[in-house]
């Protein structure tokens, strides 16, 4: 798959005609969106598990040492925890471009806590893309980001707030709070490497 994923999606014209589209986050858009949003819900979606198995070399990390980024995997009875926002479909162009580093639109079915259910679309890194890193020893994904900065900022910023926003939405995510945990554990043995 092409390095920019921009066009791959612009052909992708599923929800073109709506007046808003629900759109899932699982990594920075559980925290921050960096778009304007009709409507944001806590929200989960089957099937698909959080892995940082995404390379960043545009925004967490540079092409020389890139940052590691969430991405989905397929998982038969996972649940996904994240962020619903409901925007309208200008949104989607922007966001093709800044997720352009081989994140491709997917369309999933969202669920509320309430029990409502929606169509909408997820950004998902898949294995064939160029910028896919794959599965590595937690040790060796923790110092990975540890050390990766990019235009977007620390990679440490991006694994560490998405842990604390999901401990406040109350959702356990193993591999999230391993990194964490690893990451924090190497602030603390070198706290001027940050
Ligand atoms: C997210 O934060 O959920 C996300 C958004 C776009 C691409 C990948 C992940």
């Amino acid at each position: 798959m092409a390095l920019d994923t921009t066009q791959q999606n612009r052909r992708m014209t599923h929800f073109n005609d709506h007046e808003s589209i629900w759109l899932f986050g699982y990594g920075s858009l559980i925290w921050k969106a960096g778009f304007d949003y009709l409507e944001r819900r806590p929200a989960h979606i089957r099937g698909w598990t959080r892995r940082f198995w995404q390379g960043s070399h545009d925004h967490r990390g540079t092409p020389t040492a890139p940052g590691r980024v969430a991405t989905l995997l397929p998982a038969s009875g996972a649940i996904c925890h994240g962020m619903a926002y409901r925007i309208t479909p200008d949104i989607l162009g922007p966001l093709d471009v800044r997720e352009k580093n081989g994140y491709l639109r997917e369309v999933v079915t969202l669920r509320f806590a309430d029990g409502d259910t929606a169509q909408g679309l997820v950004y998902i890194a898949t294995e064939d893309n160029a910028a896919y890193l794959g599965e590595a020893p937690a040790e060796a994904i923790a110092r990975q980001i540890a050390a990766a900065r990019g235009p977007s900022g620390p990679n440490r910023d991006y694994l560490l707030n998405l842990d604390e926003a999901l401990r406040a939405l109350d959702v356990k995510d193993a591999h999230v709070a391993e990194l964490a945990h690893h990451v924090r554990h190497l602030d603390s043995e070198a706290p001027d490497a940050r």
